[in-house]
């Protein structure tokens, strides 16, 4: 399939974080891999172009999982009733430190790349390990997907046990120089992303000299905030001169900034103070709200990051997420915002289908550039989906069909992936 082509269905996309537009029976149109818009009918100057008619199926744009942990698939939806700390030292490094074999690696990561290929995920921004060879091994599999992905190597100095920390900071960040330079060229879709894992897992030297490898190199970074209160208080201990927890990133030089910026996980202690240096460094939010509960750490105040003007995207956060489908995230999202005001702080209206549909596709998929719409100009990313499982006794309306494909994501399956309009997966083939 040529990345020039017409896809006829039934259309939805977001014209504005309020508004889905919808189109039933209609054509997207794509041309060298970018939407040239959604139509009605076939403009006469594409008449020529192959189209795919998917019937009665849904067409929507791809969705971005803003932070999720690859070597943690393996073990999702395990050890729940353990708070973050807990969870980390009891379960994740753990399972982390055996990534240090790469036969060991190549076999789970085939199992979790299996499944993102087949997921509503057109783009991702991925933890790994701290290991160098697991962690181009993940990249060099991430590639073959064809999901385009940010691939963080794992940086942590202290705090991980003898099995999963570096030595110090010059050897951490001597093996990301190694990695970076090992990677140089090598992929089309899988760029790389400086990854300290979170103050904990950091010394002050190693996140100094992180950021100023990120101001240097233009990398970005990804890694934790605020996320669980014994770990802000422990945060609080370890940067006794921080005045909040993002202020300890920003007094390393790491919180980058709104033409190199970085991805925060999580938020659900950002507090007024931490908002306005996150908007300052114009930060991503990621939003990861099946993980905040499944951990008992929070709800994240999502109409307070909107309110702000902060970027905010959404994020599966497997494995503290138990799942690594993007519609059930959506419904956490609504859910949880939905108690947040209900049970925080009636202030803060729940947030509306359309908000989240626009968090999951629009802004989450900006931090890749014009993604995460049809309109014209932007990367064609779409996913053919096919809700006939759900039968109903109404006639839905198509905006309808998505949001209970959302609240009942197993019913929903997906036929078609496309990502920047190479078609990346076909439930007929697969
Ligand atoms: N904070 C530091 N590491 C992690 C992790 O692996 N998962 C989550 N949810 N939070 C973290
Ligand atoms: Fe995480």
């Amino acid at each position: 399939m040529e990345k020039s082509f017409i896809l006829k269905g039934n259309i939805a996309f977001s014209k504005d974080i309020s508004h889905i537009e919808t189109i039933e029976n209609g054509y997207l149109v794509c041309i060298d891999g970018k939407s040239k818009g959604a139509f009605g009918a076939i403009p006469a100057e594409y008449e020529g172009l192959p189209l795919y008619d998917y019937g009665n199926s849904l067409i929507i744009p791809g969705m971005t999982d803003l932070h999720l942990h690859a070597p943690q698939y393996t073990f999702r939806g395990i050890g729940m009733d353990l708070e973050l700390l807990q969870w980390l030292s009891t379960h994740t490094f753990p399972e982390e430190a055996r990534y240090k074999d790469l036969e060991y690696a190549r076999k789970a990561y085939r199992y979790f790349c299996y499944d993102l290929k087949r997921s509503f995920t057109t783009r991702a921004c991925v933890f790994a390990t701290l290991h160098t060879e697991a962690t181009i091994e993940l990249m060099d599999q991430i590639e073959d997907t064809g999901v385009i992905a940010y691939v963080g190597k794992v940086n942590m100095d202290r705090n991980g046990g003898e099995d999963l920390e570096e030595k110090d900071s010059d050897s951490s960040v001597a093996a990301t120089l190694d990695w970076l330079k090992r990677i140089e060229g090598r992929y089309v879709n899988t760029k790389p992303i400086l990854t300290p894992r979170f103050i904990p897992s950091c010394s002050d030297e190693l996140m100094k000299k992180l950021g100023k490898m990120s101001d240097e190199k233009n990398l970005r970074i990804q890694s934790h905030l605020s996320e669980n209160m014994s770990e802000v208080a422990w945060v609080g201990e370890l940067v006794p001169d921080a005045t909040c927890y993002a202020n300890s990133y920003e007094i390393f030089g790491a919180m980058g900034s709104p033409d190199n910026p970085c991805i925060m996980a999580h938020c659900v202690y950002s507090d007024e103070k931490e908002m306005e240096i996150l908007k300052k460094h114009g930060t991503y939010i990621a939003h990861c709200p099946n993980s905040n509960m499944n951990l008992t750490s929070g709800i994240a105040p999502v109409r307070k990051f909107l309110d702000q003007g902060i970027p905010v995207g959404i994020g599966t956060d497997v494995s503290a997420g138990s799942s690594m489908n993007m519609l059930r995230t959506i419904l956490d999202t609504i859910m949880a915002s939905k108690m947040y005001y209900r049970l925080v702080d009636t202030s803060s209206k729940p947030l509306a289908f359309e908000e989240v549909f626009y968090l999951a596709t629009v802004s989450g998929g900006s931090y890749f550039g014009k993604v995460g719409s049809f309109e014209d100009g932007y990367e064609f990313d779409a996913l053919v989906l096919d809700d006939s499982a759900m039968y109903s006794m109404r006639e839905l309306s198509i905006r309808e069909r998505i949001e209970r494909s959302c609240y009942n994501d197993a019913d929903c399956i997906i036929r078609e992936k496309f990502v920047a309009g190479k078609h990346i997966f076909s439930r007929k083939q697969n």
